[in-house]
């Protein structure tokens, strides 16, 4: 980190947090067949807790803002918490909901990760709640997970109203999801830095990663966005405000395994390494090596 970025302080993570129940199987079932899970682990996942248990491997200054519930697997999700050293001071700890659970299947053929995700009832974080417990100015990076559409949008607009005249804290965002245009497209003007998912590409048109940060600035960036974009077993590339596109290849493992949140461990490299003042190539390039690492082991621990 530069001295700069340290007087600003750390890193803050704003997405969901959620259990994940991960059934990792021979190959991908037929459907309506009954076959076996050889092993079952119930970890925590959610974009936002896996970019944090990434983050953490990396420095110990980051922070989160989630929302928690206080239901019958609060105690199972503190231990998780405490396993990924996800400090929680500033989560919001609601009653009366109960916490998002994503039933995986891993197939051991391909290690490809199908994911059923129920959100339940949970009431995601408020821009009211956000204002009143995020001071703006300890953070050097704030990172939005890309969902909880208008309270998000909002979040973003009091960061860059709430910053420095050296435009700190950084703001990133994730687009990952697929939905309707236009939703998630409008926050990508309001970002410094924009992960672009190959899902969402595809889905606004855009089949490989050049095409996709070329076209995804075009039609919605700031002049001084970077757009990032990932496309599994290709690497990733980004496009820089000045035009230049840089790419890096993957680091394809031995045997693939299990590609759960390899997504969400590239962008957290991304941002650890942009953060501290890489640049985009250099960056791309350490991100694709602890995602490659990722998707040749299980879980998200022991990749730095
Ligand atoms: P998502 O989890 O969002 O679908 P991607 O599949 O695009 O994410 O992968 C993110 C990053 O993880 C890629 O840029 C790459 O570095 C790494 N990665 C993913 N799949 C593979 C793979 N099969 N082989 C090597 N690296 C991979
Ligand atoms: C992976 C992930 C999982 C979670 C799902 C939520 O990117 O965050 O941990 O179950 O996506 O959409």
């Amino acid at each position: 980190m530069s001295a700069e970025q340290e007087a600003h302080g750390g890193i803050l993570c704003v997405g969901l947090l959620c259990i994940d129940i991960v059934n990792f199987v021979e190959r991908f079932p037929a459907e309506d067949t009954d076959s076996r899970v050889h092993e079952q682990q119930w970890t925590l996942g959610g974009n936002g807790a896996n970019n944090m248990t990434v983050l953490n491997q990396f420095s110990s200054h980051n922070h989160f803002f989630t929302t928690l519930c206080n239901d019958a697997l609060y105690p199972m999700v503190q231990q998780l918490l405490l396993k990924s050293k996800i400090n929680t001071d500033l989560c919001i700890l609601r009653d009366d909901c109960a916490v998002p659970l994503s039933t995986v299947l891993v197939s051991d053929d391909t290690g490809s990760r199908t994911i059923l995700h129920y959100r339940g009832n949970l009431f995601e974080p408020t821009i009211d709640e956000f204002s009143r417990k995020i001071d703006v100015q300890r953070y050097s990076w704030i990172h939005f997970e890309g969902r909880n559409f208008d309270e998000t949008r909002k979040m973003m607009e009091h960061v860059r109203k709430h910053r420095g005249s050296d435009r700190l804290p950084r703001i990133s965002v994730e687009i990952e999801k697929v939905r309707p245009a236009p939703t998630l497209e409008q926050l990508i003007p309001g970002a410094d830095v924009v992960f672009l998912s190959k899902d969402f590409a595809r889905s606004r048109g855009f089949f490989d990663m050049e095409s996709a940060v070329n076209g995804v600035f075009g039609l919605f960036a700031s002049p001084e966005t970077t757009v990032v974009c990932a496309w599994a077993e290709l690497g990733a590339c980004a496009r820089l405000p000045d035009g230049t596109v840089v790419i890096a290849p993957a680091h394809s493992p031995s045997k693939v395994v299990d590609t759960l949140a390899a997504g969400d461990t590239f962008v957290a490299a991304m941002i650890h390494y942009m953060h501290g003042g890489a640049d985009a190539h250099t960056a791309l390039q350490g991100a694709c090596r602890i995602a490659g690492k990722k998707v040749g082991q299980r879980g998200l621990f022991g990749l730095v």
